[in-house]
């Protein structure tokens, strides 16, 4: 019995497979390797001292699924291939629709034909849209301000509908702000170009790849000014995602999961551990606010702690340390 992963030498998958392949998974991985590369697989079998079977091939080729099907004895899905910046996906919508929605479809139909019926998806805190009331559970109503956050949103109903055939056991996990990288330092996040997300352009400021940190607005109704998120370690996600994969196989139905700490931390604050972590100075400026930005979000996290016996360990300090040694050791990334 295997377990595939989808995008599973991405950021969040690669460290997921370690996860996976440390509790005793045997794992297959399909990535087309848009946004991502095969040194990730070396890194991985040397953390575990595991082989892996990967496939170079879309998610959105039914042949190519099929064809994997046929070969292994699949039981679990794990779907996280997928678009996912939010700035790309208003200039180019259909690309985001066609790679995040077809995939998804024709993974469930491929699914469908060979009888497995176990699927995580990884969802995002995104498809809360502009909630104002913190935390976020669950059963709030469901939106999205941009392209991206509508493939998560949409994506989830899909899958909420054909659940309801009976068939299916569907886990959609809504992950809050992961950072942090395998304590190893051999995996990590690797962004391609100027990141547009606050760690990995802190640390890039850090190992001296970036000039400053610009600070998207300060004069938020939060603690210092600076906006507030529910940073989560990317070990503490890849846990829940193996734990999510237990319940699926005894459960039926779909259920929407928090992956989330229920805590917030500022960007000063993040700033600031990370240079308590690394010993290094991140200059930094404060400019205007970041169009869509809201002051605050975090999880209520109870659920997952209800559902899946899985809550989150690490704090800010070790996501900084860990983040600093896998940014230090590969200062250009893989
Ligand atoms: P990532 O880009 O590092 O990993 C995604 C992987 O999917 C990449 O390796 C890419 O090459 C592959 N891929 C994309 N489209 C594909 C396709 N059609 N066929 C085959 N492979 C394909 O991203 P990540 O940060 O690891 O995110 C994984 C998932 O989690 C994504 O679906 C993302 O939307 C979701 N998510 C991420 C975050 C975050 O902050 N990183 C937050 C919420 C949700
Ligand atoms: C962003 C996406 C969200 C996506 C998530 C994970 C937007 C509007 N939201 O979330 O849809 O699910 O990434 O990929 O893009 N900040 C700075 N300077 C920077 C970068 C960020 O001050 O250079 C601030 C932001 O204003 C925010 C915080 O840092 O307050 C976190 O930003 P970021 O890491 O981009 O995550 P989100 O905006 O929460």
């Amino acid at each position: 019995m295997s377990v595939l992963v989808t995008g599973g030498t991405g950021y969040i998958g690669s460290h997921t497979c370690v996860e996976l392949l440390n509790s005793g998974e045997d794992i297959v991985i399909i990535d087309n390797l848009y946004n991502s590369k095969t040194e990730v697989l070396e890194r991985i079998k040397k953390i575990t001292g595991k082989d892996i079977t990967f496939y170079n091939a879309d998610v959105r080729d039914k042949a190519a699924l099929t064809e994997i099907f046929n070969k292994h004895n699949i039981d679990s899905v794990i779907h996280f291939a997928g678009l996912k910046a939010v700035g790309e996906s208003v200039e180019k919508p259909m690309l985001y629709y066609d790679n995040n929605l077809i995939s998804t479809i024709n993974l469930c139909e491929v699914m469908k034909e060979h009888g497995c019926k176990n699927l995580v998806f990884s969802s995002s805190a995104t498809v809360y849209g502009n909630a104002e009331k913190m935390p976020l559970y669950e059963d709030m109503p469901l939106g999205a301000i941009n392209p991206y956050g509508k493939t998560k949103w949409f994506i989830e109903e899909i899958l909420r509908d054909e659940a309801k055939t009976g068939n299916w056991s569907v886990v959609l996990l809504r992950y809050f702000n992961p950072i942090g990288a395998h304590e190893s330092g051999l995996i990590g996040e690797d962004p391609n170009g100027i990141p547009n997300n606050l760690m990995p352009y802190i640390s890039q400021v850090a190992v001296g790849r970036l000039k400053e940190l610009s600070v998207f607005g300060n004069d938020y109704p939060t603690k210092d000014g600076t906006g507030v998120r529910d940073y989560i370690h990317v070990v503490d996600l890849s846990k829940g995602h193996v734990k999510a994969v237990e319940y699926a196989r005894e459960h039926t139905g779909c259920e929407a999961i928090n992956l989330g700490t229920g805590t917030g931390t500022s960007v000063l604050e993040l700033k600031d551990a990370f240079e308590k972590a690394s010993g290094k100075k991140i200059p930094f400026k404060i400019v205007g606010r970041r169009a869509g930005d809201p002051p605050t979000v975090y999880a209520n996290a109870d659920k997952a702690k209800k559902l899946l016996n899985w809550q989150a360990e690490y704090d800010i300090n070790k996501m900084c340390e860990d983040t600093w040694r896998w940014q230090s050791k590969n200062p250009k990334g893989y």
